[in-house]
This record gives structure tokens, C-alpha cells and sequence, in this order.
């Protein structure tokens, strides 16, 4: 069983750079007080916009960044290398962000205005990019079994609602998910 926690803890420390990568936009958006959407205003085929106003480049690029800096602080300094390169870090990020993005091009081809709610493809979608990034170039890392893989999706649904939540009430984001 003490394989188990040991992995779950492994699998936390390794998405850490996704989860950052997802967390930042929301903050940096704020800080850098300008917004260039992605899609640059552009409409797709069915006359919604391609992505929306919500995923901007500035968000984009801050995500990256922040998610690949904590991944390579942890290369270097984390007791526990679940990173293989400091690439990884780096694919983590940028498939976290690309699932993000994915989701919103989604959404809106399903007629959904920006912000509004689309439960699991919000919660899990950045995530799953993300592994998918990072283990189509490093392969499935030894120690992740489809038992802490599951319990990885439970966690960051959770968390992803609560910090969310959390983000609201102190203003950072205008809805609650
Ligand atoms: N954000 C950004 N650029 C990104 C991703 C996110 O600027 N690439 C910022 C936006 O300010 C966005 C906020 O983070 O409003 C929250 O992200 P998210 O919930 O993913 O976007 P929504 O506004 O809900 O839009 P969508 O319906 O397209 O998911
Ligand atoms: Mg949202």
C-alpha cells in the first residue's frame, strides 16, 4: 500500500507544472491589465468565434512560463525526479494550455458563450493534454498505474472546483467555475 501513496504523491508533484500552467492566465491577465484574444477576434465556420475572449496570448504565454519554471525548480531542487528532462516541464505546460484552449474551441462550436460551464471537459481537459504532451514524447512514467491515474482525475476535479471557487470570492474571476 506504501507503493501507492508513494505514487500518488509522485503523480501530484508531476502535474504540479499543469496545474500552475492552468492557474496562472487567470492572475496574469489581471496583473498585465491588457488581453489580446488567441483567435484575434476570428469567427469559424459555424459563425462563433474560433476560441472566444478568454484565451488570450498573454494568458498563454504566462502559463507557459510558469508552469515550465516550477517544473524545472522541481528538476533541481524536489527530492523526488518524476521529471525525466527539463523538457518535460515544458510539454506539461504547453499541453495544458493546448487542452485549455481545445476545451474553449469546443465549447463554442457547441454554441457556448465564453465563461459559461462545461463540467469535466473544464476540470480535467487541461490535464488530460497535458499527460497526453508529456508521455507521447517521455512514455507513461514507471510509476503511474490507472489506479493513481483515477484518483489524479478525482483530485483535480475537486480542486479545480474549489480553487475556482475560491478565485471568485476574492475577486479574481467574475463566475464561480
Ligand atoms: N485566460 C487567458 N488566456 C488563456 C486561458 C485563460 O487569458 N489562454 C484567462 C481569461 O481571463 C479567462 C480566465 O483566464 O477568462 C479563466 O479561464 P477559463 O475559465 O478557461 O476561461 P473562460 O473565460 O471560462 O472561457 P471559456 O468559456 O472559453 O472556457
Ligand atoms: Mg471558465
Amino acid at each position: 500500500m506504501s507503493g501507492f501513496y508513494e505514487n500518488l504523491l509522485k503523480v501530484m508533484v508531476y502535474v504540479l507544472p499543469s496545474y500552475v500552467a492552468n492557474a496562472t492566465p487567470v492572475v496574469a491577465v489581471k496583473i498585465i491589465g491588457r488581453s489580446t484574444p488567441i483567435d484575434r477576434g476570428l469567427h469559424a465556420w459555424d459563425g462563433r468565434r474560433l476560441f472566444g475572449d478568454g484565451k488570450t496570448v498573454e494568458g498563454l504565454l504566462s502559463g507557459i512560463f510558469a508552469g515550465t519554471i516550477i517544473g524545472i525548480l522541481i528538476y533541481y531542487l524536489a527530492p523526488l525526479n518524476v521529471f525525466r528532462g527539463l523538457s518535460e516541464p515544458l510539454l506539461l505546460s504547453v499541453g495544458a494550455m493546448g487542452g485549455d484552449i481545445f476545451g474553449s474551441f469546443v465549447k463554442r462550436r457547441l454554441g457556448m458563450e465564453r465563461g459559461k460551464p462545461l463540467p469535466i471537459l473544464d476540470q480535467l481537459g487541461f490535464l488530460i493534454f497535458s499527460l497526453l504532451f508529456s508521455i507521447s514524447i517521455y512514455g507513461v512514467p514507471e510509476w503511474l498505474s490507472i489506479d493513481v491515474f483515477l484518483i489524479l482525475l478525482l483530485i483535480t476535479f475537486i480542486l479545480h472546483i474549489t480553487t475556482n471557487m475560491f478565485a471568485y470570492l476574492i475577486k479574481l474571476k467574475d463566475k464561480p467555475y
